[in-house]
């Protein structure tokens, strides 16, 4: 939620925060702004609005210096306006601060400074710069300053700020919100994920909760919040910028719906013996049970039916802004098994953090390198899958998928049968991706003007309606609604009038039977059905086939037409798929 970006180098700062800017937008696209620092003042450029807006509006791209700090915004605290973008300043505008997450102690704050300074916007951030310019006015340097004002902010934080005063230096501090820093010669980048600065550098040091930076053009230096250096040591990265890059493909949500063959390849790659240790710990364990969010709670539930019908073993899934609510009963014989894209998800962090304090075991399946999810874990498996940017989860929610499934060959002993059977899903699935593709989009366009559909499934399948209908609603703004095939007489029926497009998910499967005749009450109810699955039915009015796999194994060749769906519905209906409205990919806020 928020991107932020700093700079420090020897190149004009304002082109490289934009395109920084750019490769982080996933994480909010409400205002963008940029502040830089250069003869003894700070320039500062911003609006609401998409960051291409913001640049055609206003004069960002001819700001001069070369040190500076850029933002892209969701919006948590006041609306979205132009005073309440970032950069904020202090009265004097020679102090800039960007920030990512939540002040919670702001109002104090403000009434107190407020009485010496004037506040310009209805953010919580606006507290910082000015905290920093009264410790100034009090005797302290620039660097002293930004160390007692982060001391003295509760909530989350990612924070960076430059100032005319101390113009060769950008400051940074983390709280519960990621930063990383990247190092070149002669330059220094800090910015929300490594993405911001991977096409000039992937030499990178990750900053911990609670510390502070201090970047110079050839130097970076970290402390604790109480200014004692600590010595930390960079790592490299291996993704490579060209696979964050739209290419030809007219989105990154389509490209990276195409990129699935090869995910599933690249997320077969696992170190097979941590694979089975974590299969014996999950068969020991008390109890097993999935944290995750949004389209990774989706896999963990298929994980969930995975677990029981291959490993044998019964889990829960919770979701993980829930998952706090449950303490009292997760302890060290509780072994949590976390699922994110970003490993940064505030709700996930949150629930791991507290099942550790309880004692717990936590396992996590993440795809960001570094991120903070996968720091805290006791075990990691990584998706494998390259950077995701379109901000509904594709690619990401294959390769969990696929991991899921190696775990649970692994907890029944079957592992290299399974990565073989996996391995042949993938030459299906090309084939399937190019055969959707030839009449989803007449079929989405068809639909185009439907307002509520209702995705049905039992079993192991019953998680892809929920996944359907959530991907047709964040980028196409449709109301949909995924559930058990089995809960629609008990009220959703109610709903279902002549012509609502029901979704229904039935492969030849141990659900089959049992959803068919589901399907059927909705039909006569009027209901228009698509119908998914390896055969057509007479019953269908629309028809989408499927490959015929094992049957624990639908869900990943159910997982491209609804996908393709989702994605051709939000271009008939004229929408940005990448960048759905009030929606960020990150999401570090609670
Ligand atoms: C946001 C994104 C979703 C994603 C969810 C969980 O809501 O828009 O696409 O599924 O966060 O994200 P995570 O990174 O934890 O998988």
């Amino acid at each position: 939620m928020c991107g932020l970006i700093g700079y420090i180098g020897n190149e004009q700062a304002a082109s490289i925060l934009l395109g920084a800017m750019a490769r982080l937008e996933y994480r909010g696209y409400d205002s963008a702004g940029v502040a830089t620092v250069d003869n003894g003042n700070v320039h500062v450029a911003k609006d609401k609005g998409k960051l291409a807006d913001v640049i055609r509006e206003c004069d960002i791209k001819t700001l001069p210096g070369q040190v500076g700090i850029g933002h892209v915004r969701w919006a948590t605290h006041g609306g979205v306006t132009r005073e309440n973008a970032h950069p904020h300043c202090d009265e004097k505008a020679s102090i800039a601060v960007v920030h990512n997450g939540i002040i919670e102690n702001y109002t104090e704050i403000r009434s107190r400074l407020s009485r010496k300074y004037r506040f310009v916007s209805e953010t919580d951030t606006e507290v910082i710069p000015h905290l920093i310019r009264d410790f100034i006015d009090a005797g302290n340097t620039f660097e002293d300053a930004f160390f007692k004002a982060t001391r003295e902010l509760k909530g989350s934080y990612a924070i960076l700020a430059v100032s005319a005063t101390e113009p060769d230096k950008v400051l940074a501090a983390r709280k519960e919100s990621p930063l990383v820093i990247g190092l070149d010669h002669g330059s220094s980048f800090i910015g929300s994920d490594v993405l911001s600065f991977l096409p000039h550098t992937n030499r990178v040091l990750y900053l911990d909760d609670g510390e502070r930076a201090v970047l110079t053009r050839d130097s970076v230096k970290i402390y604790d919040e109480h200014h004692n250096e600590l010595g930390k040591k960079p790592t490299s990265v291996n993704w490579e910028w060209k696979q964050g890059s739209k290419g030809d493909y007219n989105h990154f949500m389509i490209k990276e719906i195409e990129e699935q063959p090869q995910v599933i390849r690249q997320a077969l790659i696992q170190d097979n013996r941590l694979l089975m240790k974590m299969a014996i710990d999950i068969l020991r364990a008390r109890q097993v049970v999935f944290v995750a969010c949004g389209t990774s709670r989706y896999a963990a539930l298929i994980g969930r039916y995975a677990f029981s019908k291959i490993g044998r073993t019964f889990s829960d899934v919770i979701i993980a802004s829930e998952f706090g609510y449950f303490s009292e009963s997760v302890d060290k014989g509780t072994l949590v098994i976390a699922i994110s894209q970003s490993g940064e998800t505030a709700d996930v962090l949150d629930g791991v953090r507290q099942a550790k304090a309880n004692g717990a075991t936590v396992f996590s399946i993440v795809n960001v390198v570094g991120s903070s999810l996968a720091r805290m874990s006791d075990q990691v498996l990584y998706l494998n899958c390259g950077p995701e940017i379109g901000v509904a989860a594709t690619k990401s929610f294959m390769a969990q998928l696929i991991l899921l499934y190696l775990l649970s060959f692994s907890m029944d002993n079957s592992l290299s049968e399974g990565k073989e059977k996996l391995r042949e899903i993938s030459a299906l699935v090309e084939a399937d991706l190019h055969y959707h593709s030839l009449y989803i989009p007449a079929m989405a366009a068809k639909l185009k003007d439907k307002k509520d559909f209702y995705y049905l499934a039992r079993g192991i399948n019953f998680a892809m309606a929920g996944e359907g209908a959530l991907k047709l609603k964040e980028i196409s703004y449709v109301h949909a609604e995924g559930m058990p095939a089995g809960e629609l007489k008990h009220g959703t029926l109610a709903l279902i009038e002549s012509g609502t497009p029901v979704v229904a998910i039935c492969p030849t499967d141990y659900t089959y039977a049992d959803t068919v005749a589901n399907v059927m009450e909705a039909k006569a109810r009027g209901a228009y059905i698509i119908g998914v699955s390896n055969v057509n039915e007479p019953i269908f009015n629309e028809y989408v086939r499927l490959s015929k796999v094992e049957e624990v194994l639908y869900p990943i060749v159910t997982t491209i037409p609804l996908q393709l769906l989702a994605y051709h519905s939000a271009v008939a209906r004229g929408l940005d798929p990448d960048k759905p409205r009030n929606l960020a990919k990150s999401v570090t806020v609670k």
